[in-house]
């Protein structure tokens, strides 16, 4: 499972998951499309049900797209058997999850958490493992069980863990969910610490504006496909023109002045026009695009338009 040069960290075309319980049939993902720069952190957000956790567990391996694309490192996860996708959690993904007792054996101490995790993946290190440990700045807590650590710190450790197969893409599932402002903030930047330092790609799944707006990159899923956008500028923007991307409500921070905001065309040419402006113009069902003074603009159909 090598890599190839140049490739993108994580690439997404088309994704489809459906899950079926008895009759009733949900589709979680509907076509999502995104690519992750090598070494990149970026961000995840979108509101409760949006597919979020269905993404995290396809590209970790976890579950099988119905449909579409996609790659991690290179590597084509609808081409893997059960067997080299296992292979492939072990050893190519790292996760950290919400939920700090998902990602912490409760009766090992830090270090021995590693280990653990450095076996599975057939890759024990006792100095790496150690080092790790100081890499998150738990150094001085190494010989401590989960217990006996605070639930920022349960948080570090599984950025340790999640780092002891050495991979290339390191996942995580609102990370910082169970935190307070100052330990969130704390574990954002050890997330830029540990890919500066050690060259991952992180992708973090948010519902938290706060932890997106602090990100370089961050993209809004809707109803299971990518919608939005959001890319730091190098210098903040005067206030001026509206931008349709930073108004989608919970999916995105409304003051945002530092992030330029895009509206996302899929392969196929759709995009999503925010239910709040859908509402401000009264359009829906069909509009009009119309080339005015070298601008591609949608407009609700006049008075004087055909019936329906
Ligand atoms: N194992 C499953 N079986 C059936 N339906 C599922 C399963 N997992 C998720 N779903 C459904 O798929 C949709 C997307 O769920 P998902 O967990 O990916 O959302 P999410 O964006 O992570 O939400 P949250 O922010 O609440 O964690 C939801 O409608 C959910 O009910
Ligand atoms: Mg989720």
């Amino acid at each position: 499972m090598s890599t190839p040069a140049g490739a993108k960290a994580i690439r997404c075309a088309g994704l489809i998951k459906i899950y079926k319980i008895e009759d009733i049939e949900v589709v979680a993902l509907q076509g999502l499309d995104l690519q992750v720069e090598r070494g990149e952190l970026m961000g995840i957000i979108g509101p409760s049900g949006s597919g979020k956790t269905t993404l995290m567990s396809v590209l970790g391996g976890l579950d099988t797209p119905s449909a579409g694309r996609a790659w991690v490192s290179g590597i084509d996860l609808v081409a893997l058997n059960d067997r080299q996708r296992l292979r492939y959690r072990r050893r190519d993904v790292g996760f950290v999850w919400q939920n700090t007792a998902r990602n912490l054996i409760p009766y090992l101490t830090a270090v021995e958490n590693v280990e653990l995790a450095m076996m599975v993946a057939g890759r024990f290190d006792r100095p790496r493992a150690q080092e790790l440990l100081r890499l998150v700045g738990l150094g001085h807590r190494t010989q401590h069980r989960p217990q006996a650590m605070s639930t920022g710190e349960q948080q570090r450790v599984a950025v340790a863990i999640a780092l002891a197969n050495a991979p290339q893409v390191l996942l995580a599932d609102e990370p910082t969910g169970s935190l307070d402002d100052q330990n969130a903030a704390r574990l954002l930047a050890l997330f830029d610490t540990v890919r500066r330092e050690i060259g991952v790609t992180v992708v973090i799944v948010t519902h938290d504006t706060n932890v997106a707006g602090s990100l370089d990159r961050y993209v809004a899923i809707r109803d299971g496909k990518t919608a939005t956008e959001a890319v730091r500028l190098s210098e903040p923007r005067e206030a001026g023109r509206e931008q349709a991307g930073a108004e989608q409500g919970a999916a995105a921070p409304a003051d945002a002045p530092s992030h330029d905001h895009f509206v996302l065309l899929d392969s196929a040419g759709r995009m999503q026009v925010p239910e709040q402006l859908r509402d401000r113009y009264g359009i829906g069902g069909r509009v009009r695009l119309v080339e005015e003074d070298g601008r591609l603009v949608i407009e609700p159909p006049g008075e004087g338009d055909a019936a329906r």
